[in-house]
């Protein structure tokens, strides 16, 4: 298949990585120090399921000279995502597939606004992997799978574009599991990341200090409660007991895991905030339900952070 990695990070870098290694022909988009090493040195990859090396690889800070492709795999920041936007529709044919990945829900509307809800696969990306260091990703735990179907999925019928794209993903190493409502997954995983994002940044905690503390768990568990009573009023059917299986998800993870989104506030960098606890209020008022705590987390992230969210 033909593949544009459009933001070659931990998650592009990581997925696009293996795609390439095991014969595809990928063009990954990168720039500067990054795009010249894996150029020169192609991309490294080290992986707890194995290390690799993509070399050479094809690489470009311009996806408009890439031409149409398969599938793109859309990695970059939420933040990152207009300038990269517009550079799209070059690489999308009657065909493409444009994969989202980042976390949140609105990639995929964002996406859509520009080349149609035909071209989209609403997709999510479950492992922890970054980039630590020119031409270098490190892929450091998680499922290490990448979820996605079509924008409105005929369940068990999927399409032929889908499944050979889940049989690249599955056949370079990943995982590509079969989604039962690609609408709900998203959500549900907006569900425990956003409010594990939002508490752990405003009160500078891991994920154990939140779930160990009687008063902290009960307010990760009313934060995921709104995010519930959102995405129902939204018509997403999420599982019936979601909160609770989240919570039993939270009380098996490492006690030290902390989200991006509270690494990157705390450490003073451009950050998901918008795309996180802003969407939930944001979409909050357009369906008419009260997040109170959720627009708590964003008055107080907003004033610690100014530079957290765009103008
Ligand atoms: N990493 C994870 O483990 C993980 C897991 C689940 C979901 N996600 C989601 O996946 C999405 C991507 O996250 P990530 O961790 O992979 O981000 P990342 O490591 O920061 O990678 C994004 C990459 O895109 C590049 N980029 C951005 N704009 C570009 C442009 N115009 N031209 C060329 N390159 C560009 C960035 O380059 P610069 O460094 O130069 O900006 C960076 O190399 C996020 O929404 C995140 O929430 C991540």
């Amino acid at each position: 298949m033909r593949i544009a990695v459009l933001g070659t990070g931990g998650i592009g870098g990581y997925f696009g990585g293996r795609l390439a290694a095991s014969g595809h022909d990928v063009t990954f988009v990168a720039r500067a120090a990054h795009l010249a090493t894996i150029r020169e040195r192609g991309l490294q990859v080290a992986s707890v399921a194995g290390d690799f090396t993509v070399h050479p690889a094809s690489a470009t800070d311009d996806p408009t000279t890439v031409g149409t492709v398969d599938a793109v795999l859309l990695a970059v920041k939420t933040w990152q995502m207009p300038p990269v936007l517009e550079t799209l529709p070059s690489l999308v044919g009657p065909a493409t597939a444009v994969v989202t990945t980042q976390n949140g829900v609105e990639a995929p509307d964002q996406v859509a606004a520009v080349v149609g809800r035909g071209a989209v696969l609403p997709g999510i990306a479950k492992i922890f992997a970054f980039i630590d260091g020119p031409g270098r990703i490190t892929h450091a735990g998680g499922p290490a799978s990448l979820v996605f179907d079509e924008w409105e999925a005929r369940p068990g019928r999927p399409s032929d574009r889908v499944v050979r794209l889940r049989q690249a993903v599955a056949a370079s190493g990943a995982a590509s599991p079969v989604p039962e409502d690609i609408w709900a997954e998203l959500w549900s995983k907006m569900l425990m990341v956003v409010p594990f994002g939002g508490l752990g940044a405003a009160l500078a905690a891991t994920l154990g200090e939140l779930r160990e503390d009687p008063a902290r768990r009960a307010l990760l568990r009313d934060a995921m409660r709104e995010v519930e009573a959102l995405a129902r009023a939204r018509g997403i059917r999420l599982p019936e007991k979601v909160v609770d299986g989240t919570m039993a998800f939270v009380d098996d993870q490492p006690a030290d895991a902390t989200t991006s989104l509270q690494r990157d506030l705390l450490e003073g960098r451009p950050s998901e905030l918008d795309a996180w606890t802003g969407a939930v209020v944001r979409l909050a008022a357009d369906s008419g339900v009260d997040v109170p705590l959720h627009r708590l987390l964003l008055e107080v992230l907003r004033s610690r952070h100014p530079d957290a969210l765009p103008d």
